[in-house]
């Protein structure tokens, strides 16, 4: 399996001190998850490419797009919106599109990795022709849209599947991940974890990223002795 990450979300970040909430991660994170939103492929809204002039880090970045039908002319604000920082993948929703191969093949040619999520209903078989197009697959745990929902684990069936199909692909899991659902996640295939509430809620955020890292370690010492 791929190196397992974590990956905190903005989402639920104070928004009004932004800078100063990535300063306390950046040193524990491999990506940063920026969410974007369009009040219309879910109910709820964000600022578009203008997000991305509010920060700076030094970390890369997993642009997650919650938007209905991304066209290249809209992908291109992201990219051209700071260029001090590094837009390491983009992820567009399946049920968002008409065409996903289109756009993915178009953020692919501006090198930045292309992911398409699948949403809790979406079953993984609707993705599997474009497997090949992709490095990450973003199976949602919860109802994109808002942070601080239940983790759904009847989820995890499609990342034990698609763990079995694809064993070097980056699997990515996002919503209500903690330190009692990350395992869970890591033992059904998932290496990429988008954690939001669990850390910018603490009041020690490096602590709460250590405290998922502890409970995958932990999880797989047991898995070892057992
Ligand atoms: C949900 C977003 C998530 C969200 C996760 O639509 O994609 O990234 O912020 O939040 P938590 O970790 O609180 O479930």
């Amino acid at each position: 399996m791929p190196k397992i990450k974590i990956v905190p979300s903005i989402l639920s970040a104070n928004q009004h001190k932004l800078q100063e909430e990535i300063k306390d991660i950046e040193d524990y994170s491999d990506l940063l998850q920026v969410d974007i939103m369009d009040n219309k492929f879910v109910p709820n809204i964000t600022q578009q490419a203008e997000l991305l002039k509010k920060f700076s880090t030094k970390v890369p970045l997993d642009m997650h797009l919650m938007v209905k039908e991304p066209t290249q002319e809209y992908i291109k604000t992201f990219i051209n919106a700071n260029k001090k920082l590094k837009i390491k993948n983009i992820t567009i929703h399946y049920e968002a599109c008409k065409n996903p191969e289109k756009i993915l093949d178009f953020i692919k040619k501006n090198g930045i990795i292309p992911c398409v999520a699948i949403s809790p209903k979406t079953p993984l078989d609707k993705i599997k022709k474009f497997l090949d197009k992709v490095d990450m697959v973003l199976i949602m745990t919860v109802e994109p849209g808002f942070s601080g929902q239940k983790f759904i684990e009847s989820c995890m069936e499609k990342v034990r599947e698609l763990r079995r199909l694809k064993p070097d692909l980056d699997i990515e899991v996002d919503g209500g991940i903690n330190d009692k659902t990350a395992p869970i996640a890591v033992k059904a295939g998932a290496n990429i974890l988008v954690v939001s509430s669990f850390i910018f809620k603490s009041k020690n955020k490096a602590g709460a990223i250590k405290r998922i890292m502890d409970s995958i370690t932990n999880f797989s010492e047991q898995k070892y002795i057992n």
